[in-house]
């Protein structure tokens, strides 16, 4: 079983930015529990990170047919992106939306997603171990033992 693992705009400064909301935990110790907890279970993770949009988009269309499922953290392109939802969407690839915070304590801006109705399950406010559990519970669903 193989998965991919994207992080959005900012997400690379992680440790740095925003520590009240966000942690002190950085992006790569964010890719190493998604990558240890993916093979505790017996499947292989990816990772990719970009503050651009459309090699997101690029990414998520290239991984048909090479990936099991995704775990993706949109960042701000949650609350702003056709682009992207569509790109999920196409990619017909089981995926579980993941956010640090806990985005419904925050602006209202961000209270809307554009990508959690073409995903599995939307998973939030959880911090580092949130990476652990989204990538548990993509494990169960593509298992079947989720339904
Ligand atoms: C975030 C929440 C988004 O609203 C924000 O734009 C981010 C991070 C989170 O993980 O909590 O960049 O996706």
């Amino acid at each position: 079983m193989k998965l991919l693992l994207l992080n959005g705009p900012n997400l690379r400064l992680l440790g740095t930015r925003e520590p009240d909301i966000y942690g002190r935990f950085t992006l790569a110790d964010a890719e190493a529990l998604a990558r240890a907890t993916a093979e505790r279970l017996g499947a292989t993770l990816d990772c990719f990170q970009s503050d651009v949009e459309g090699e997101l988009v690029a990414k998520i269309g290239a991984a048909r047919g090479v990936y099991d499922g995704l775990v993706i953290n949109p960042a701000a392109y949650t609350h702003t992106s056709v682009a992207l939802r569509d790109a999920i969407a196409a990619s017909e690839l089981p995926a579980v939306e993941l956010h640090i915070s806990n985005t419904h304590k925050r602006e209202a801006f961000r209270h809307v997603s554009y990508t959690a109705p073409v995903c599995v399950a939307q998973l939030m406010g959880f911090g580092l171990t949130g990476y652990a559990l989204a990538v548990e519970g993509l494990v169960a669903h593509l298992r079947g033992a989720a339904r």
